[in-house]
């Protein structure tokens, strides 16, 4: 029975409150929308994934980043119900979606090689998918408007697909995909072959798609700096194996593997083992014979060999041999300086522990500095990442 205030609202009010309380419970609860259980996926004798295990949030815009040929796409066809896995399960909505054919699944593909349908016009385009769906042709009508408005292209319904540049063609291929109200997005590198301008305009797009539509976006991509620009949260993978998952920050400043610092931006690799440690958990690897002092992880014991990963951008070397401001310094000499543009480029020679490259942005404040010349290599103890593995 209803509290004596509670007013009845009309049917169409109370399922928009209700759809917007469901949103608001199931953010709280960081619901699941795709959860991928011990997949692998094999070709022949090819594993294009291998037993993979990830969970993606409801409206989480979430990115699959690895290099070429490491299971990205494969894992978008699994979840998309175009390729069935070896083994493993899928859940979409806490469900297993396995039985389900694509067109029962609510997720929605842009194809890696997405072609639009060349006889058919830009509005036939976004209209055939629910034409399949034998939807009433006002419905039809007036959801194309509405996918045209939200990917920007009012107005050009009756355009040829040959009369549209690539950036544009991509988003009609988004708006064949939005026009289903997808619960799950798949986009499988759909800016993948835009020059850098139109990508880097389409990446703003593609943002601002999400915001206002609010689903879950799966976009796959082997650009490391399309992926932090662009997610909430990043799977990196190498050869059908997830790496690590986390936010960009995570992976960027923290990564697990030596892949992954490898593979996100440039780091220095040393092989390294830990001389002393104090109780602040900052200690001295030896490199080399050389003291590298550096933040150490709880269960790098002393006489322990592990791996250091030190990102070129945190390396700092400043002109001289003596009295460099703050913290300790390592005495090395310049090999090459090379001019990048933004950012300048630093060889430099550490005698027995090797080279140590540095990446300094182009402020127009750079002292200068010459090959041969001697100079000091500094870094924050927090900057490197040590690797047990
Ligand atoms: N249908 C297939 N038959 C045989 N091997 C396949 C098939 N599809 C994919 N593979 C193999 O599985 C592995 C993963 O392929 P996948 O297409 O998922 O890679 P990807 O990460 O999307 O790469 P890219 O960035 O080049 O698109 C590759 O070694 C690929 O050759
Ligand atoms: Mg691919």
């Amino acid at each position: 029975m209803a509290a004596a205030s509670t007013v009845p609202l009309p049917r169409g009010q109370a399922q928009e409150q209700r759809a917007r309380l469901a949103a608001a419970s199931s953010q709280a609860a960081g619901e699941i929308s795709v959860s991928i259980r011990g997949i692998t996926k094999s070709f022949g004798t090819t594993t294009a994934l291998d037993a993979a295990n990830l969970d993606i949030r409801r409206g989480e815009f979430f990115s699959l980043l690895g290099p070429s040929g490491c299971g990205k796409t494969t894992l978008l066809r699994i979840i998309g119900g175009f390729e069935t896995p070896t083994s493993g399960d899928l859940l979409i909505a806490g469900r297993s979606a396995l039985g389900d054919l694509p067109y029962r699944r609510r997720t929605n593909m842009v194809f890696q090689h997405g072609a639009l349908f060349p006889h058919l016009n830009v509005a036939q385009n976004i209209a055939f998918g629910l034409e399949m769906k034998r939807l009433p042709k006002p419905d039809i009508a007036k959801k194309v408007e509405e996918a045209l408005a939200l990917v920007r292209l009012t107005g050009y319904g009756d355009r040829k697909v040959d009369q549209l540049s690539g950036g544009q063609r991509q988003r009609i291929a988004m708006a064949r995909a939005l026009v289903n109200d997808p619960e799950v997005l798949l986009l499988d590198e759909p800016l993948g072959a835009l020059d850098l301008q139109l990508r880097l305009q389409m990446q703003e797009e593609l943002r601002r798609l999400h915001r206002a539509i609010g689903g879950t976006f799966i976009f796959v991509t082997h650009d490391q700096g399309e992926a932090i620009t662009m997610s909430d949260r990043i799977a990196v993978m190498n050869a059908g194996r997830i790496q690590q998952v986390g936010t960009p920050r995570e992976v960027y400043e923290r990564p697990a593997t030596k892949f992954v610092a490898e593979f996100m931006g440039h780091s220095n690799f040393y092989e390294a083992v830990v001389a002393s440690r104090d109780a602040t958990d900052s200690g001295i690897l030896t490199v080399g014979g050389q003291p590298f002092p550096t933040r150490l992880p709880a269960d790098a014991a002393v006489g322990r060999t592990v791996f250091v990963a030190l990102r070129y951008e945190k390396v700092d070397v400043v002109p001289g041999s003596t009295g460099a401001a703050g913290g300790p310094a390592l005495a090395g000499t310049l090999e090459e300086e090379t001019y990048m543009g933004s950012f300048v480029r630093r060889r430099v020679d550490l005698g027995s522990m090797g080279v140590i490259v540095s990446d300094a942005a182009n402020t127009g404040r750079q002292v200068a500095m010459r090959p041969g010349d001697p100079v000091q290599v500094r870094w924050e103890l927090d900057s490197a990442t040590v690797l047990l593995n």
